[in-house]
């Protein structure tokens, strides 16, 4: 097993709303809904790889992207917000997603801030695991009222370093 985390520079136009899809395929609900973000977020980073090289980065096992992260900086010093995040569905279970948060989380630290907030949904249980394991904590779950409620009740969580 070789994980490394690349650049998303170093990659084509497309693959982060590739690995989205792949991500989120065990519901087509998913794609419908949230499709056309996935492909605005892909668009963007790749119209501004500075910023996407600054603030996420593409996860390779054995030269293949399995997954990938993000964050959004614009809140600093009072907080950082995780953004979309993913592992490919072959990939997922093998503590690949817990590996490339942590990641994210040492290089978020590299900036003057204390506190990473993040949303998740109720029914991405994966997700909450994933970031509970990290030690991100939730501080509240708030109605979700948007066209993605059949994905449950947002939940919100947040990480403080020491
Ligand atoms: C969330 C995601 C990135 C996790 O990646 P992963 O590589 O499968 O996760 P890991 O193997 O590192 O496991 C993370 C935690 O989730 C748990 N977990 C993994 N798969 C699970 C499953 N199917 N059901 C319940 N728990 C699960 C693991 O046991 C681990 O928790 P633990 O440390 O308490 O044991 C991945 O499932 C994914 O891409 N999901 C769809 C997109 C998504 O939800 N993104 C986050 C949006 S906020």
């Amino acid at each position: 097993m070789s994980i490394k985390f690349k650049k998303v520079s170093a990659f084509d136009r497309g693959i982060l709303l590739d690995l989205l899809t792949n991500a989120y395929s065990f519901d087509c609900r998913n794609k419908q809904c949230w499709g056309s973000d996935w492909q605005t977020f892909d668009d963007f980073f790749f119209d501004n790889l500075q910023i996407a090289d600054k603030c996420g980065f593409v996860t390779t096992l054995n030269y293949e992207a399995i997954g990938f992260v993000s964050w959004d900086p614009r809140n600093i010093p009072k907080y950082v917000e995780i953004g979309h995040n993913c592992i490919t569905t072959k990939c997922k279970g093998n503590g690949y997603g817990k590996i490339q948060l942590q990641e994210a989380v040492n290089r978020i630290a590299q900036n003057d801030v204390r506190k990473i907030i993040v949303t998740t949904n109720y029914s991405l249980v994966p997700a909450q695991h994933m970031y509970e394991s990290i030690g991100f904590k939730e501080y509240q779950r708030r109605k979700n009222e948007s066209n993605s409620n059949f994905t449950g009740e947002y939940i919100d969580y947040e990480f403080f370093y020491n």
